[in-house]
């Protein structure tokens, strides 16, 4: 039988990554498939446990269920720990195992996309939602300057840079309105963006050059884009993260690294 994996989430209709995993399975010559699994908002775990029933190998996790995903999973690993969310599951005999790909995702599309290194840098990660935690440990563990994360609720900022702050990089939290200016890597971790808003942070956290990246893509990231790119910052979209993020999640799976750069040409082309 076929290996069988899919996207969980609600909505999951527009999800992308059935056609990244099947380049990915194509270029590596891994047989599999990937669907898109739709999931009631109140029948998430009933989804996952029919879906494995079926003899699924595992699953990505998308909104709004990757805390859920965290909570069903038998083991996870430290990065998905540090979050507590999961966006990848195995299904192994021995229990789910739950990974969370997010922040090393991002962390490759940066490094080796954008070609910043991030050691030494001054990041200010804008919201503390599920997004932004599911990448804070990731981001840590490059071993930039310091990171500062700002929330509309500074608590839950707060709450963040506290589960964070023994991994060695300052960490600090700060509401939206005293956002640190001038700052080298600046990543919208809000859903504003959803909104088609431009970005929730005065525009003197950018200086010339700065690399300001939107985890969202396509239309919804155009307006955060455009405040980029207006005040001189280099605008980057969340397409590179989205690739890079599943090719962590088929290595999690199948033990083999796909190459991303054709399957994020070519996705860019079709958007
Ligand atoms: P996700 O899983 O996408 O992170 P989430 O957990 O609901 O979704 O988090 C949404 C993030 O966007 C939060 O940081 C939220 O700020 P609050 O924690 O204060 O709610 C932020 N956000 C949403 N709408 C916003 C707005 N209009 N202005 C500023 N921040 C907003």
């Amino acid at each position: 039988m076929t290996d069988r994996y899919a996207v969980v989430g609600n909505p999951v209709e527009h999800s992308r990554s059935p056609a990244i995993h099947a380049m990915f399975a194509q270029a590596t010559a891994q047989t599999l498939t990937y669907e898109r699994l739709l999931a009631p908002l109140d029948g998430f775990e009933a989804t996952l446990r029919a879906f494995a029933a079926a003899g699924a190998k595992g699953c990505n996790i998308t909104v709004p269920f990757k805390f859920d995903a965290f909570a069903l999973a038998a083991t996870c690993t430290e990065r998905a720990r540090l979050g507590g969310a999961v966006n990848a599951l195995r299904f192994d005999d021995a229990g789910w195992v739950g990974d969370n790909t997010d922040g090393a995702g991002l962390v490759n599309d940066i490094q080796k996309n954008a070609g910043r290194s991030l050691a030494g840098l001054r990041v200010l990660l804008v919201g503390a939602g599920g997004a932004a935690a599911g990448v804070l440990g990731s981001l840590i563990a490059a071993g930039p300057a310091g990171i500062t994360v700002v929330n509309r609720t500074v608590d839950k900022a707060q709450a963040l840079v506290a589960s964070h702050g023994h991994l060695g990089v300052p960490l600090s939290a700060a509401t939206l309105a005293d956002a640190p200016a001038a700052q080298d890597i600046v990543v919208n971790a809000t859903s504003t963006s959803l909104a088609g808003a431009a970005a929730p942070v005065d525009a003197r956290v950018l200086k010339p050059g700065t690399l300001a990246l939107d985890m969202m893509y396509g239309p919804k990231a155009q307006g955060f884009l455009d405040w980029a790119a207006f005040h001189g910052a280099e605008p980057r979209d969340g397409l590179g993260m989205l690739v890079e993020q599943a090719a962590e999640a088929f290595f999690f799976w199948r033990g083999v690294r796909p190459d991303t750069a054709p399957v994020l040409k070519a996705l860019r082309a079709s958007l």
